[in-house]
């Protein structure tokens, strides 16, 4: 079988955690024939920091120290987004079915109640190093995909952070809107690779500084759905992908690729369809300035019931911008 250590590109980090040296001593006792680099921490505050400067593939921790328990470090660790991935072993002496729970509820991983078998806790390490390992790879996977969309627009000096900028309005709307902290997740994400179809857009048309013709325009609106097939392998971008594929549909039902109309079209894409507006707006183009904010948000404003966007969202929107600004 395949070593576990193979998964990763360096040696598997290992964070013990527990206020009693002895017992950290034995757990690597316990562990010596694995291959692992091996780092510790007596208190909550030392494995938290620790937990952020060393980046461990995977933490085992005890629950009763002083300060501050290994529950919260659990809870901190499991909502950070940073370090919810590490997995988290949870080691304790207590037997009680509801520190068990507690320690579940709080994300832990996985469960060892002391004193347990070597054989045990190695085949749980190794079992939870596998997760780590594809965990990391699909955030590799994904930051491709980022830095793919943000070579695309570096290219061209005039949508360089276009992307960005359309992710963190989008974000603000989905907030305004008491969208889930998850929700706004994926519309930020979503947003980051709205236009990462436009890798399969001819560059000449792309950058061309006069108007499109109707074929040229014809293939540029094909960017949704070349976004979505670069993205739609990904399982974990599947909440994002309807801002990918459907930001151009307007609320008319006049948009491309679906036609779709008013709320069959997602939400999230129609928040980034305001957003996406904005920013072009405001930005420079080769063939004029971008306006000032006031000036975009009168407009979005008083055109709002034109039939491009959701009314609902651009008043929405216009009210954050003044607000913020
Ligand atoms: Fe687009």
């Amino acid at each position: 079988m395949l070593s576990v250590n193979n998964l990763f590109s360096h040696k598997p980090r290992v964070l013990i955690v527990d206020d009693i040296p002895t017992n950290i001593d034995l757990i690597r006792m316990q562990l010596h024939s694995a291959d692992y680099t091996f780092e510790s921490a007596n208190n909550g505050i030392d494995a938290l920091e620790k937990v952020r400067s060393w980046k461990p593939d995977l933490i085992l921790l005890d629950l009763m120290m002083p300060g501050i328990s290994g529950y919260e470090v659990c809870k901190t660790i499991k909502n950070d987004k940073e370090m919810r991935f590490i997995p988290v072993i949870v080691i304790t002496a207590l037997q009680e079915i509801d520190d068990k729970l507690k320690a579940i509820d709080m994300g832990a991983d996985d469960f060892l109640i002391k004193p347990f078998n070597k054989v045990e806790l190695a085949t749980r390490i190794r079992s939870l190093l596998r997760l780590k390992a594809l965990y990391d790879d699909l955030d590799t996977s994904e930051n491709i995909l980022f830095s793919l969309a943000k070579a695309i627009e570096a290219k061209d000096p005039y949508t360089r952070g276009h992307s960005e900028r359309v992710a963190r309005y989008s974000r603000m709307i989905a907030k305004g809107l008491s969208l889930t902290e998850h929700e706004q997740e994926h519309i930020w994400r979503g947003a980051l690779l709205h236009d990462i179809g436009k890798i399969g857009i001819v560059e000449t048309i792309l950058h061309k500084a006069g108007p499109l013709n109707e074929e040229e325009m014809e293939h540029v609106r094909q960017h949704p759905i070349k976004g979505y097939d670069i993205c739609s392998p990904l399982k974990s971008l599947a909440p994002c992908l309807c801002v990918i594929k459907n930001h151009h549909e307007r609320f008319d039902g006049c948009g491309h690729p679906d036609k779709l109309e008013c709320e069959h079209i997602p939400l999230m894409a129609r928040i980034a369809s305001v957003a996406d507006a904005f920013d072009a707006m405001t930005t420079n183009r080769p063939y004029r300035q971008g306006m000032v904010f006031e000036q975009a948000l009168q407009i979005l404003d008083r055109e709002k019931e034109t039939g491009q966007w959701d009314p609902r969202l651009v008043t929405e929107f216009v009210k954050i911008m003044r607000n913020a600004v």
